[in-house]
């Protein structure tokens, strides 16, 4: 038989529990919904966390899924060992099988049993597999349970280990569900090098680190919910989770002992081999930079696939991290120009048809790929510049003489030490780790202070620590509430008005049956044609009535769970109960805004990806009534131009005044007449497609009927928001209109001021800065030649006392005035001192310059603190020039007969 490809397995798994009755869902995201506790998708059940806790409700108790994972930064974290051993990635796929509530221990172990030895399916030899189960530890007993159905099939006793709860008890983190787990080891065989051994010690085999045994397959019995003060809350109902990493099963089934050999990586590894010019395998420094790069390219692919950017915080830091690791790499084998777009081309050839999103974004993944990698590099030579200056600066005799600040170690065997914390910039600005800023060093015969480096690594893990996306856990009062309603069917995109039974109430922040006047309330109806906010756009806004003359001001609509759509408002008159049959209608006006806006967004989105390129991605959006605001990924500042084509595009499509159709297909349908995504969101099985001319995109939200009734199209600016991500507000209709006229209004004023058409306004502005400046210039020059007049007449005014000249005057002027004269004055008067005095502002100025050969004999600072008394204040300065203010003007005379006074005296 052909050995299977990995694309094979994954195939398998999916098919076997499809034939086991299992929904097959597709990958979530990796970066996690409505979670803040996840930096990424860890594992395949966390798009069904809230299914285990009982909070949402699915229709299908039973599935299985290839779940995109990422394990860098966060509880688990494989970053650092990625390409040093045969297993560990950052990106990889977990193959799984899930139970909510469904069927439990039994089935999942026979299954699981099946599918890897059954020559059918897998085919694994039975006597290379061994089990372990939960040996019980504080409260939990040991699972009998689980060791009689591995037992039942056939599993030898002494193959089957219990593990305590390090191995054998598996959370997805601090908090969620959890449970005892299960695991299938597979046999690889004594000749594997382990570290217990190598050590004296005996291998642990299924517990041991060593690859002998290898773990193939977790099966999770969830059973509990952990809470963040660490108790456990069981489940409403026991339930199942597995995983099995795909990267493995392919080595085990291909028989390989590294992930790295199986056909998962070796075309990827071969293209860096190729744009490397070396063969892998070769080398050993050289194959582990390969791996790394191979690891890290599909991590790139796959994060940037779903919309995460590099950046330097949160999921982003870490994203940047693994690029820039693999871009060390590459600089490592040699590859001195940009590669990682390159590589991760190759990973979408490889993956694209398992994970079409990534085939889609291929044009953004690259470009962000490239650009990363640009401006890194750009850093590294930066990097490399400080290295050197610092070890310049180390190197120079008198830099020893000095001594180093006391934070740096002392030199060791003579050899100068680079400070820890200049290595540990290095290593956080400019991705340079450790081991090479030692080795440069050492080969220039430095040392670096690592200690120094370890305290500052230290300090900066305490500050980038993840402490959740900051995005809200959704309430469980929501939750509960979806779970047992299920979902509210949504009117509005028909109606603005109907009539709908409430089904539940939640009065100033807990379910109630009744809500009087006065109440904040939360009102859940069977149905109901208001829009809750989702997928940027805002929610509705209007009024409930009902019997007994019940009026409620809604202000809000919400879609706090999938399915669940509230309304948010205050009770004006009446009373509400649940039971009641009340009448719902939406604010028209504000709703015909709030459709403009949205519609005009697809067009938007349409025109800027035509202008721009197909790079051009949706990265958030708000639509409101008064404007929209898009965010999407670009690398440069529109033009001036670009803008105008777009606005005009966007306008020629309201002109054209096309039908708006919507449809609503299954996602692969919808994905293949093209429809546009949006990052991160999460797609049931079947979506609504909403094709406004040539722009096609999946969506929820309300649109017009005809572009004809988005009237007008304008874009009121346009910004960066982060690197790589832009962002663009506009206006439709009335706003547009209305902006337009300030701005015309705008206009015209400054053309009347200007005494000038309104078209001629900016050559006009022009032409009077131009006067401006020219009257600015000639200014300056009819000062400077007052300046020097005025000198002239005050100089013939000093009296010669002693050989030397002395000129004490008030004069008018500014600080920077009286010091420009005072220079005058004193190359005028070659040898003698200048005391100026002014009141500017309502205070006093005093100046004194004494000539050079007398600073000897008296000093300006003095003369200056002296006379500063007479005006009320201080001053102070050098001995040839200072300078005091005071608050008393009216005391220049005297403050300057003083310093005439003083150096008269000085001077005889
Ligand atoms: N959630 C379990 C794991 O990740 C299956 O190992």
């Amino acid at each position: 038989m052909k050995t299977p490809t990995a694309a094979d397995i994954r195939e398998l798994f999916l098919r076997f529990f499809e034939e086991h009755g299992h929904h097959r869902a597709p990958s979530s995201s990796l970066v996690p919904q409505n979670d803040p506790t996840l930096l990424f998708t860890n594992a395949g059940m966390v798009q069904f966390k809230d299914v285990f806790t009982g909070r949402e409700k699915r229709d299908y108790t039973r599935a299985t899924t290839a779940q995109k994972c990422v394990r860098a930064g966060g509880k688990h974290n494989d970053l650092e060992n990625v390409g040093f051993t045969a297993r560990h990635h950052t990106f990889f796929e977990m193959m799984g099988n899930f139970s909510f509530g469904d069927y439990f221990k039994q089935d999942a172990i026979a299954w699981a049993w099946e599918l890897v030895t059954s020559p059918r399916w897998l085919g694994i030899p039975k006597d290379r597999l061994a089990a372990t189960v939960f040996a019980g530890e504080g409260t939990i007993p040991w699972d009998a349970e689980a060791y009689g159905f591995w037992k039942a099939q056939g599993v030898p006793e002494a193959r089957i280990h219990k593990l305590g709860a390090k191995d054998n008890f598996w959370a997805m983190g601090d908090t969620g569900p959890c449970g005892p787990c299960s695991e299938l080891h597979y046999f690889q065989g004594n000749d594997i090098p382990c570290a217990e051994e190598k050590a004296g010690r005996k291998c642990l085999g299924v517990a041991c680190d060593c690859d002998r045994w290898l773990e193939i397959w977790n099966l999770v019995f969830m059973q509990f919910e952990r809470s963040a003060d660490g108790g456990l809350t069981p489940l409403p109902k026991p339930s199942i989770d597995t995983g099995a990493g795909l990267e493995r099963l392919a080595a085990v089934v291909q028989g390989k002992r590294s992930n790295y050999d199986t056909d998962l990586f070796q075309k990827i590894i071969a293209a860096v081999a190729e744009l490397a010019g070396k063969p892998y395998g070769r080398d050993e420094d050289d194959s582990v930079s390969m791996r790394v790069i191979a690891d890290h390219a599909r991590a790139t692919t796959f994060l940037v696939g779903d919309g995460v950017l590099p950046s330097n915080e949160g999921r982003g830091y870490v994203l940047r991290r693994i690029m820039r690791r693999a871009i060390r790499h590459g600089k490592r084998l040699g590859l001195e120009r940009p590669f990682l777009a390159d590589v991760c081309r190759v990973v979408i050839g490889e993956m694209g048809a398992a994970y079409p999103e990534i085939r889609e974004n291929e044009p953004f993944i690259t470009t962000v790929a490239q650009q990363e990698e640009e401006s890194f590099r750009r850093t590294l030579d930066k990097g490399l510049a400080i290295l050197e200056a610092e070890m310049r600066k180390l190197a120079a005799p008198d830099a020893v003489a000095v001594g180093k600040p006391a934070t740096s170690a002392p030199a060791k065997d003579g050899r100068p030490v680079i400070d820890g914390k200049v290595a540990f910039q290095l290593y956080d600005t400019f991705g340079f780790p450790l081991d090479l800023t030692r080795v440069i060093a050492a080969e220039r015969g430095f040392d670096v202070d690592e200690q120094g480096f370890d305290r500052n690594m230290a300090e900066q893990r305490a500050r980038s620590e993840w402490k959740g996306s900051g995005e809200e856990a959704v309430g469980d009062l929501h939750k509960a509430i979806a779970g047992e309603l299920g979902e509210v069917k949504f009117l509005g995109y028909e109606v603005t008005k109907a009539t709908a039974e409430v089904k539940a109430l939640i009065a100033n922040g807990a379910r109630a049956a009744k809500a009087g006047k006065g109440d904040r309330v939360e009102v859940i109806a069977a149905a109901t044609p208001f829009y809750g906010e989702s997928g940027g756009q805002v929610g509705d806004v209007g009024t409930i009535t009902g019997p007994g003359g019940l009026r409620i001001r809604v202000d809000d609509a919400q879609r706090p769970v999938p399915g669940l759509i509230t309304h948010v408002g205050e009770v004006l008159e009446g009373e509400l109960a649940v039971g009641d049959r009340v009448e719902l209608a939406v604010d028209e006006r504000r709703r015909d805004l709030v459709r403009a806006n949205h519609s005009a967004t697809h067009l938007l989105q349409f025109a800027l990806r035509e202008a721009l390129g197909e790079h051009v991605k949706q990265a958030g959006s708000v639509v409101a009534p008064d404007y929209l605001r898009f965010d999407f990924s670009h690398f440069q500042p529109l033009t001036a131009e670009q803008l105008n084509t777009v606005e005009r595009r966007v306008n020629e499509l309201v002109r054209e005044n096309v039908e708006t159709e919507t449809a609503v297909l299954e996602l692969e349908k919808a994905r293949q007449v093209g429809a546009m995504m949006i990052f991160g969101e999460k797609y049931g099985d079947v979506v609504r497609v909403v094709r406004i001319g040539p722009s096609k995109e999946l969506c929820g939200g309300t649109h017009v009927r005809r572009t004809g009734d988005i009237a007008y199209f304008k874009i009121a600016s346009e910004e960066s928001i982060a690197a790589g991500v832009r962002r663009v507000v506009a206006l439709t209709g009335p706003k547009a209109v209305e902006a337009a006229q300030r701005e015309a209004d705008e206009l015209r004023q400054a053309a009347a001021l200007l005494k000038a058409g309104a078209l001629e306004v900016a050559q006009k502005i022009e032409q009077s800065q131009r006067r401006t400046k020219e009257l600015e210039r000639a200014l300056e020059d009819a000062k400077s030649r007052i300046a020097a007049a005025q000198s002239g007449d005050l100089a013939a005014q000093a009296k010669e006392i002693g050989g030397a000249k002395v000129l004490a005057v008030k004069v008018q002027g500014d600080g920077k005035a009286l010091r420009e004269l005072a220079d005058k004055l004193r190359d005028r008067l070659g040898k003698g001192v200048v005391a100026l005095g002014a009141e500017h502002d309502g205070k006093a100025i005093l100046l004194v310059a004494v000539t050079k050969d007398l600073t000897g004999k008296l000093k300006a600072g003095d003369l200056v603190k002296q006379a500063a008394k007479l005006v009320g204040g201080s001053g102070g300065g050098k001995p040839d020039l200072a300078q005091a203010g005071g608050s008393d003007p009216s005391g220049l005379e005297r403050a300057l007969a003083k310093v005439e006074e003083l150096a008269g005296r000085a001077l005889e």
